[in-house]
């Protein structure tokens, strides 16, 4: 099996890229991603001379390199995970999320009907149902859920989604989408909550909680997730939506203190700013579609999940200290710029 993933110098195509290595050590992976800020093609140097792995530097909305990459390669099956992802850069400035996140899907798509595949998985985000009130732990998102979007980025992501089921109904493409809840764990971009509060925390720097830090979100391990698209790659049905989250539901403040806790640091460090414009009030999702048509379940507590991440960070700090420098930008350059 052949696999184009797009997007694997990120968090989450990282973690995915190490899984199928590990899973499926007979598949051949090609990793598209275009190295924005968000990419660090050092987390993927422990595979780059692996036989069966190729990394190709490229945006996916660039529709001729996307044409050529799919003629030679031929891939099997696309997994999309390239996206601008952190709600707050939407805010300040949408016109990159649509560019990336709804014309790139759509050259995917394109590429994927000339030369034909047996499968387009489109990872998308639990964003796309808007948010639930706190007053009503009772309700949770599911596959039926109306989308309902609240900020650039989701919104954008809602519009791929369209596409996607757009692309099925209309040429019978076969595609399938995953909505899942916030991830966590190793590799994860320091400006997303749990490891920004981990790096700010280790150099006693205030830790700062939009609003009251009263908002939920579903945490879910990486490696969960991970395990559930390769199940989706294997067994899913084409034409149909996964929810992936496993009801792991808490407020930021609880998180932030249980960061501050377990590093030995002070309470005194949290520091409430000015809330995210359009602040979600909540995410959780109900999995019990995906876990009854393909078995799937998190494996991984929140308690556990959260404890061996701040571990990775602790053990893994260059990797983010190069990041907030600004250091990790020139290593694509500096290793392969002249190969
Ligand atoms: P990330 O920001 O860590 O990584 C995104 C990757 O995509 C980076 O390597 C970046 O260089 C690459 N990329 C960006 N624009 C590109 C382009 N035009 N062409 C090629 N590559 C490009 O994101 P992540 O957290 O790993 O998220 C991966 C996917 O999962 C996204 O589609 C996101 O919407 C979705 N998702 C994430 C979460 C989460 O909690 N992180 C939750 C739900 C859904
Ligand atoms: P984030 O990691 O940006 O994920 P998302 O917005 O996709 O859920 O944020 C998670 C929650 O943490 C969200 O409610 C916003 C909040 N948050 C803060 O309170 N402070 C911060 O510095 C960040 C980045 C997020």
């Amino acid at each position: 099996m052949k696999i184009l993933i797009t997007g694997g110098a990120g968090f989450i195509g990282s973690n995915f890229i190490f899984y199928m290595l590990q899973t499926h050590p007979d598949y051949e992976l090609i990793c598209l991603d275009k190295l924005t800020y968000a990419g660090n093609l050092k987390t993927l140097e422990p595979v780059m001379k692996q036989a069966n792995f190729k990394f190709v530097k490229g945006d996916i909305a660039d529709r001729q390199a996307v044409f050529e990459l799919f003629g030679s390669e031929k891939p099997e099956v696309v997994v999309n995970f390239a996206a601008e992802s952190h709600v707050d850069r939407s805010i300040e400035n949408p016109g990159v999320f649509l560019q990336t996140n709804v014309i790139g899907t759509q050259v995917l798509l394109d590429a994927c009907r000339q030369f034909g595949v047996e499968r387009y998985h489109q990872v998308s985000t639990d964003e796309v149902y808007g948010d639930l009130p706190l007053d009503r732990p009772d309700l949770f998102f599911t596959e039926q859920t109306p989308l309902h979007t609240s900020s650039p980025y989701s919104a954008s992501k809602a519009g791929a989604d369209l596409l996607c089921n757009a692309y099925q109904r209309t040429y019978n493409l076969p595609i399938t989408i995953s909505r899942c809840s916030n991830n966590y764990g190793p590799y994860q971009f320091p400006e997303k909550l749990i490891p920004l509060m981990i790096a700010n925390a280790l150099a006693d720097k205030p830790l700062p909680v939009y609003g009251e830090g009263l908002n939920v979100r579903d945490w879910l391990y990486v490696e969960d997730h991970c395990r559930a698209i390769d199940l989706i790659l294997q067994n899913g049905e084409a034409g149909q939506v996964y929810n992936i989250g496993g009801h792991n539901e808490m407020r930021n403040i609880d998180i932030v203190k249980l960061i501050l806790k377990t590093l030995g640091k002070p309470e005194s460090l949290i520091t409430f700013v000015t809330d995210r414009k359009g602040h979600d009030m909540r995410y959780a999702i109900d999995p019990t579609f995906i876990h009854e048509k393909l078995g799937w379940l998190p494996e991984t507590r929140f308690a556990d999940g959260i404890q061996k991440t701040i571990e990775w960070y602790l053990s893994h700090k260059e990797w983010w200290q190069e990041i907030i420098s600004g250091e990790y930008q020139g290593y694509y350059e500096r290793m392969y710029g002249n190969r």
